[in-house]
């Protein structure tokens, strides 16, 4: 079988137990540790001047890494990807910038790092190219005659056309995207919102199998959601019941019930809003207080890109005004954190808890819900509430899907929440297991990837096809 290539801006800790923030150095890792092949990617260093990639090979998997210099990271990565890329592909276009200087620098980056991934790629390699950084990337090794098959897979939400007309060089970002073979989407709403975008601006066209032909090209787009391997996780969270820091949370807990939320520091994910929703549970139901307790974990990211900067000190502000308004001298009702902790570790916390907290203002998939969910003990397992707004909210039947921008709704779930009967608790985790398995990590990449092949080879002959009816025509 042909090796896999993987390229995504971030590339995994290579070292085993090492915190991975977000989704996709998560899911990425576990897939590719079962193929085996290539990660390429940025080391997360900044370089004085550019350098050929670094190669480290663990097991059967080799990082291939390059530094960014300053001005790279600067235009790249935390200008155009981060602050003008991810708001609005949140839906977030007020918080959205727009600078020419930071596109060039994107377009640029993603031309040199082709470049550099081109002397690595052999003939009957696949490549699979990840999520909003690398848009362009597909184009690139494309003007550099590079044939073998590229798939693209966007972690986040991909926006309605009228959102995404809204990023100045929206077509051009549109056009790169249809270099790839196939293009993959979180949900079948994001997918839906590509083609709109290509079909109202008379891009292209669809069929009903999931194939775009638009400018000159034919590809597939569809959704594939990702999943985990709930049953790897729900081991963990047994096996780690036993640290110290979690027996620490439990003894400090005293029987009060406790709600958990773990997120990246970042304002997609509704922290603001989370924690008035708790507010207002304790203002509305006072026979909680001194009884629950909301643990936030939300390690910081991106904090030199200046929305992060406005959001660490709203939350900060709302943590210290609620506490403020409701602690006694032996509860705290919030407990926030900007940590990061290991992952196994947090399996185990949300099996301590009888409430995971997952309340988005957008989210493309959202695995900390599913991994909710997979930690718990299903004789005695907890409840999930979870935003409308993540992409999980589909797949995750049993949870209580709440409306993130409607607080009375949310604080209203959390009390149902903690007042849940065991029976009920027990149905609703048994609902949520079932697709979890079925539809795990792995149905995830083998689905994608058996797709990029089929695709890569039959389009191939399509074009032909379609060159050699020009010639004759
Ligand atoms: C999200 C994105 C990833 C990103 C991660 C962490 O999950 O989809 O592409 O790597 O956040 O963000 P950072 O900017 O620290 O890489």
């Amino acid at each position: 079988m042909s090796r896999l290539i993987v390229v995504s801006n971030r590339v995994a800790p290579t070292q085993e137990g090492r915190p991975a923030a977000g989704g996709l150095a998560i899911g990425v890792l576990d897939a590719l540790k079962e193929t085996g092949g290539v990660w390429f990617g940025w080391s997360g260093e900044i370089a004085a001047e550019p350098s050929s990639p670094v190669i480290e090979k663990q097991g059967n998997v080799t990082y291939a890494t390059v530094g960014l210099t300053k001005r790279d990271y600067d235009q790249y990565y935390r200008g155009f990807s981060n602050a003008t890329l991810w708001p609005t592909f949140h839906y977030r276009n007020d918080l959205s910038r727009y600078d020419r200087q930071e596109y060039a620098g994107y377009l640029r980056v993603n031309a040199s790092l082709a470049q550099q991934l081109k002397e690595l790629v052999r003939p009957d390699d696949i490549i699979w190219v990840h999520d909003y950084h690398l848009l362009p990337f597909a184009r690139c090794l494309r003007d550099l005659g590079v044939k073998n098959p590229i798939g693209f897979f966007l972690h986040i939400p991909f926006p309605v056309p009228e959102v995404m007309r809204t990023v100045p060089p929206h077509e051009e970002l549109v056009k790169c995207m249809c270099s790839y073979d196939v293009v993959g989407f979180q949900t079948d709403a994001d997918r839906q919102s590509f083609v709109d975008y290509i079909e109202r601006g008379n891009h292209g066209t669809s069929s009903d199998e999931n194939m775009v032909h638009a400018y000159g090209r034919f590809l597939k787009v569809a959704a594939y959601p990702i999943g985990i391997y709930p049953d790897a996780i729900a081991k963990a969270s047994e096996q780690f019941s036993d640290r110290k820091q979690v027996r620490s949370l439990r003894d400090a807990m005293r029987g009060r019930k406790l709600i958990m939320s773990v997120d990246r520091l970042d304002y997609s994910k509704g922290l603001v809003e989370r924690f008035q929703a708790f507010e207002r549970l304790l203002l509305n139901a006072p026979g909680w207080h001194g009884r629950v307790s909301l643990v936030q974990i939300a390690p910081p990211t991106r904090s030199d890109v200046q929305t992060y900067q406005r959001i660490r000190q709203n939350l900060e502000g709302e943590a210290g005004r609620i506490n403020g308004r409701f602690a006694q001298l032996d509860w705290t009702p919030i407990q926030y954190l900007n940590r990061k902790y290991e992952r196994n570790l947090l399996m185990a916390l949300f099996r301590q808890s009888q409430v995971g907290y997952v309340t988005p203002l957008r989210d493309g998939m959202n695995l900390v819900a599913k991994e909710y969910v997979a930690s718990q003990d299903p004789a005695d397992p907890g409840v999930l509430v979870l935003s409308q707004f993540a992409g999980a909210a589909e797949q995750l039947p049993g949870a209580l899907v709440v409306n993130p921008f409607d607080l009375s709704q949310m604080a209203e779930a959390l009390e149902r929440a903690l007042s849940m009967p065991l029976a009920e608790r027990q149905a609703r985790h048994a609902d949520m297991m079932a697709p979890l398995r079925e539809n795990n990590l792995s149905v995830w990449r083998d689905t994608f990837l058996a797709d990029l092949r089929h695709v890569a080879t039959a389009s191939s002959v399509t074009e032909k096809a379609v060159k050699r009816a020009d010639v004759t025509a």
